[in-house]
């Protein structure tokens, strides 16, 4: 159910088309990589804003890992350049400002693709299908949209998940990130949360549960500055390439547990 395939190899042929065609132009740029200029010369910059664990979150020893830095990972190793995480904040990564400012060559941040975002930023293929969730403190009695009409709702600011609680006629308290919005519902300033539900699974073990999945048919693309078609196109030939040497499967399997066509 992910990566569309036919999406994908279109894109590896027109990513080909573009290099054998720019090699000419290459030299024109110092910081260029297979035509791709860098916002730091042989380094792919990615934004992202953890805590959103699988995708992006703070290991042990401080790293930020998870299934988006391991795709950009792939990307950068395509470039042949190192990739350096800086983390935003995501209302900056989801307006394309980070992109817009130079602060990054991309954002892989579990942005989900919609077309007010198209319209600010050029995104990559799909790599990953999204739903909104519910998540609860363990024990209580919230699982349904009309549960939840006199309650407050913690949502996290300019994502998806508020625009889908804001639509429902949910209150809605915003937060900067998913670890201040679950802090929230610790201290009872919220009695529920929404947020994409890959997400709310690591929490369960802290005392909460996922009470409901509200189905949107969400999907992740990575996003690069409007109009940076040489980057797009490394990005979306990484994509088809570790779709078909197993390396997706296997990122995939790592973070979420289960094999990609298992859902
Ligand atoms: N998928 C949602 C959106 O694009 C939420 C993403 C939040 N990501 C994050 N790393 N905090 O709006």
């Amino acid at each position: 159910h992910l990566l569309p395939t036919t999406a994908l190899v279109a894109a590896a042929a027109l990513a080909l088309g573009a290099c054998s065609g720019g090699l000419g132009s290459d030299e024109a740029s110092p910081a260029a990589t297979d035509g791709v200029a860098l916002v730091e010369p042989g380094t792919l910059t990615v934004c992202t804003n953890p805590p959103f664990e699988p995708f992006e979150y703070e290991d042990e020893s401080g790293e930020i890992v998870g299934l988006d830095m391991d795709i950009a990972r792939e990307v950068a190793e395509d470039l042949g350049v190192e990739l350096a995480v800086k983390v935003t904040p995501f209302d900056t990564i989801q307006s394309g400002t980070d992109l817009d400012t130079g602060t990054c060559d991309i954002v892989a941040s579990g942005l989900t693709i919609t077309e007010e975002r198209q319209a600010k930023f050029d995104f990559s293929d799909p790599y990953f299908d999204a739903d909104q969730g519910l998540l609860v403190p363990a024990g209580s009695d919230l699982s349904t949209v009309e549960s939840l009409a006199d309650k407050r709702v913690g949502v996290q600011l300019a994502t998806t998940g508020e625009t889908w609680a804001t639509e429902e006629g949910l209150e809605t308290v915003q937060f900067e990130d998913l670890g201040l919005q679950v802090q929230a519902l610790t201290t009872g300033q919220v009695d529920a949360v929404v947020n994409d539900i890959a997400v709310l699974g690591p929490w369960i073990d802290e005392g909460f549960e996922v009470a409901a999945t509200f189905p949107t048919g969400e999907q992740y693309g990575l996003g690069v500055k409007k109009g940076n078609t040489a980057l797009l196109e490394e990005i979306n030939s990484t994509l088809v390439r570790i779709a078909g040497d197993g390396t997706y499967e296997e990122i995939y399997t790592t973070h979420i547990g289960t094999a990609p066509d298992e859902g």
